[in-house]
C-alpha cells in the first residue's frame, strides 16, 4: 500500500498491480496464501547417489523459490517400486526423509510453504530401476509405447524401451496402499505442510482411472467407481496422516503423456472430481488441456472448454491449473473464474523470483531444457534474481555431487 512516503515509483507500481488478481490472498485449506501463484512440480533428478536422497544442493533450490505462494515439489516416489526415472528422490528411507529435512528447513526459515509431490509410477519405468531388477507393475500388462530413462552401466543416462509391465493381483492393493500411507508419513516427519497425490501424467493412479491402460474385470477396473478406487483410497489414507486440508490431488484429464486416453473422459472425470469434493482437500490441482492453446494464444478446441468447465462445476473446491499460462493469461483465466490458482513449470524453473518478476512486469529468464534433468547447479541454481541483475550477490549454494 502507498504511505505518505512512499516513492513516486512505489506508488506507479502499486497502482499498476492493485487490480492483478494473482495477488489477491487465498486460503488454501489452513494456509493463508498471500497470493496465488505456485511453484509447479517439477522433476530434476538431482538426488544425491545411491539411495536417491536430497541434498543441501536441493534445499538451497527451493529456498531460492520460496516467494511462491505454494512450492509442490518435484515427483517423489513412495516405494523403490514407485520409481521410473534415474535419480528422482524418494520417501521411503531414513536417509532420505533426513535428507528432505534439510530441504523443509531450508523453505521454512525463507517463509516458504511446501507440499510433497508423492507419486508411484506404476508401468512408466524400467527393471534397471527396479528392486532387484523386477518387472514394473500396472493394473494391467499392457506395454506403454516410449522409452525409460535410466542410468547405464558407465553411469551414464540412457533411454531403453519399456517393457510390458506385470498386472497387479488383487491381493497386493493394499500393500500398494500403504506404500503411499508410508509416503505421506514420512513426509510429515520430514517437516512438509502437505503432500501432492500424483495421479496425473500417465502414471499408477491415472493408469488405473483412464480405460486404455485398466482392463482390470475385479474392483479396481470396469465402471469408473472402480477405476477411481486407488485414487480414493490413496487419498483416504493421506487423508488420515495429514487431514484432508492439507492434502492435494493432482489430475490430467485428456492427457495423453506416457501413452494414456481414456474411452470417455467426461463421464471418468466428471466423477472423480466430483467425488473429490467429498474430501474437503486442500486443493485440486489440474494440468491444463488446454495449455498448448493458451501458449499460443489460440481458442482451445470446444472439447477442452468443456472438459475444463466440467471440472469447475463438479469440484467444490480451490482449483489450481498449470500449463502453459504467462501473467496475462493467468490474470484472464483467473478473471473469468476459471481457476483460483495458477501454477508455473518452466517458468519456475528459470525464474526463482517469479512473483516479483510479476509484480513488476519485468522480463523473464529462459529456461534451458537441456539442464533439467541430472547434472549439478548449472541450469538448476544459477538463474538470476532481478536483484542479483541490480548487482546483489547471491547466497551461496553448496553444490554438492549427486553421485
Ligand atoms: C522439467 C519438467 C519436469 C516436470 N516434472 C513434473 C513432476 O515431477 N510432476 C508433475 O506432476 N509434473 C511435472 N512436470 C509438469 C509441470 O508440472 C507442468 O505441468 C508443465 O511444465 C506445464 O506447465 P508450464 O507450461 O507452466 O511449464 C514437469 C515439467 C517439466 C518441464
Amino acid at each position: 500500500m502507498s504511505t505518505p512516503t512512499a516513492s513516486v515509483a512505489e506508488r506507479a507500481l502499486s497502482k499498476q498491480t492493485s487490480k492483478d488478481l494473482l495477488f489477491q490472498p487465498v486460503k488454501l485449506g489452513r494456509y493463508n496464501l498471500p497470493h496465488r501463484i505456485v511453484m509447479a512440480p517439477l522433476t530434476r533428478s538431482r538426488a544425491r547417489q545411491p539411495g536417491n536422497v536430497p541434498t543441501l544442493l536441493n534445499a538451497c533450490y527451493y529456498a531460492q523459490r520460496t516467494s511462491a505462494a505454494l512450492i509442490v515439489t518435484e515427483a517423489t516416489q513412495v516405494s523403490m517400486q514407485g520409481q521410473g526415472y534415474a535419480w528422482t528422490p524418494g520417501i521411503h528411507s531414513r536417509e532420505q526423509v533426513d535428507g528432505w529435512k534439510l530441504v523443509t528447513d531450508a523453505v521454512h526459515d525463507a517463509g516458504g510453504l511446501i507440499f510433497l509431490q508423492i507419486w508411484h509410477v506404476g508401468r512408466i519405468s524400467h527393471p534397471a530401476l527396479q528392486p532387484d531388477q523386477m518387472l514394473p507393475v500396472a493394473p494391467s500388462a499392457i506395454k506403454p509405447s516410449g522409452e525409460a530413462f535410466i542410468e547405464n552401466e558407465n553411469g551414464e543416462p540412457a533411454m531403453v524401451p519399456f517393457v510390458t509391465p506385470r498386472a497387479l493381483q488383487i491381493e497386493e492393493m493394499p500393500y500398494l496402499v500403504r506404500q503411499y500411507t508410508r509416503g505421506a508419513k514420512n513426509a510429515l516427519s520430514a517437516g512438509f505442510d502437505g503432500v501432492e497425490i500424483h495421479g496425473a501424467n500417465g502414471y499408477l493412479i491415472n493408469q488405473f482411472i483412464d480405460s486404455s491402460t485398466n482392463r482390470r474385470g475385479d474392483a479396481y477396473g470396469g465402471q469408473i467407481e472402480n477405476r477411481a478406487r486407488l485414487l480414493m483410497e490413496v487419498v483416504e489414507t493421506a487423508s488420515e496422516v495429514w487431514d484432508s486440508d492439507r492434502v492435494g490431488v493432482r489430475l490430467s484429464p485428456l492427457g495423453t503423456f506416457n501413452d494414456v486416453g481414456d474411452d470417455h473422459p467426461e463421464e471418468t472425470f466428471g466423477y472423480v472430481a466430483r467425488k473429490l469434493s467429498d474430501y474437503n482437500l486442500a486443493y485440486l490441482h489440474v494440468v491444463n488441456p488446454a495449455a498448448a492453446a493458451v501458449e499460443k494464444r489460440a481458442e482451445p478446441e470446444p472439447r477442452v472448454k468443456r472438459m475444463l468447465q466440467l471440472i469447475r462445476e463438479k469440484y467444490r473446491g480451490k482449483l489450481m491449473l498449470c500449463g502453459g499460462f504467462d501473467h496475462e493469461s493467468a490474470e484472464a483465466w483467473l478473471g473469468q473464474g476459471k481457476a483460483d490458482l495458477i501454477a508455473f513449470g518452466r517458468k519456475s524453473i528459470a525464474n526463482p523470483d517469479l512473483p516479483e518478476r510479476f509484480r513488476r512486469h519485468a522480463p523473464l529468464n529462459q529456461d534451458d531444457p537441456s539442464t533439467y534433468y541430472g547434472g549439478g547447479a548449472k541450469g538448476y541454481t544459477d538463474y538470476p534474481t532481478l536483484a542479483q541483475d541490480r548487482g546483489e550477490q547471491p547466497k551461496p549454494c553448496v553444490d554438492e555431487r549427486w553421485r
